[in-house]
């Protein structure tokens, strides 16, 4: 296995924090990447906070689904631009597995938070899409968080449960594209909004394409996680934004 495949392995959602504050030499480094995500990304808007738990305070008394929640990014979008909410998820993920690299614990949080209580300037059109959570994960004895991830997560699905086509279809797409199972490894160790796993991979018109049924809004956002996880543990090549759209290696 490679380096990137077990780095995107090694991600799960931790919803149980340490107080322990992150170091300002990784905050400064996420903040770099982030920087350079917002310059970069028409419509993207993301604004990291640290040492603040507002957004959490109802939601930890109601669900008892956080502990000790207190750094974030906003992810912020105008939707006028084209493919915001993918490309969100995208960036979304790349900063997770950034994170996750310095031995952070991240999640994704798309509802149980109060949008009213994130304190991030909003401009005209502007609006949260989601957060992502970072910070020191909590010293869990090793069983017991396997069990509590298990709980959540079920397991892991094989590549070839990503791919839309026969057997036959799918030998002859690993032959024509070598990469293609290694993509999908990456693919199958993406988080997805409920666990709902709506992203599949084909071949149509000689390349490799990704699709959701986008009639529910936050596929999109896995849309663009999963391809950031296809992308990465390829290690070359890079997707076009859009559903359906090919993956050029
Ligand atoms: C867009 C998005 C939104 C999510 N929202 C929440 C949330 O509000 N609360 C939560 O506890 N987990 C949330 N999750 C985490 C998923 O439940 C988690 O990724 C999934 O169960 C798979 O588990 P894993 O991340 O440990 O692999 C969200 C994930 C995504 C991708």
């Amino acid at each position: 296995m490679t380096a990137a495949l077990s780095l995107l392995e090694s991600r799960h959602s931790v919803r149980d924090y340490s107080l322990q504050p992150v170091s300002q030499e990784m905050v400064r480094s996420l903040q770099a990447d982030l920087t350079m995500t917002c310059t970069h990304e028409a419509g993207l808007w993301f604004q990291m906070r640290t040492q603040d738990s507002d957004p959490f305070r109802g939601f930890l008394r109601s669900y008892g689904m956080f502990r000790n929640p207190t750094n974030y990014v906003a992810c912020v979008i105008d939707p006028s631009y084209p493919d915001t909410i993918e490309r969100a998820g995208y960036f979304a993920e790349q900063f997770v597995i950034k994170a996750v690299g310095m031995g952070l614990g991240t999640c994704f949080v798309g509802g149980t938070y109060s949008a009213d209580h994130v304190n991030v300037p909003l401009r005209a059109g502007q609006r949260i899409l989601m957060l992502v959570l970072f910070g020191v994960p909590a010293e869990t004895p090793r069983a017991l968080a396997g069990a509590i991830s298990g709980l959540f997560k079920g397991k892991r699905k094989e590549p070839r449960w990503y791919f839309e086509g026969t057997d036959e279809e799918y030998a002859d797409a690993c032959r024509q594209f070598p990469w293609l199972e290694t993509g999908l490894a990456g693919a199958a160790c993406a988080p997805s909004w409920a666990n709902g796993r709506p992203v599949r991979f084909a071949v149509k018109d000689g390349a490799v394409i990704a699709r959701v049924d986008t009639k529910v809004e936050h596929n999109l956002i896995d849309l663009g996680i999963a391809k950031y996880n296809f992308a990465a543990a390829v290690g070359h090549g890079d997707w076009e934004w859009g559903n359906e759209a090919p993956f050029i290696p």
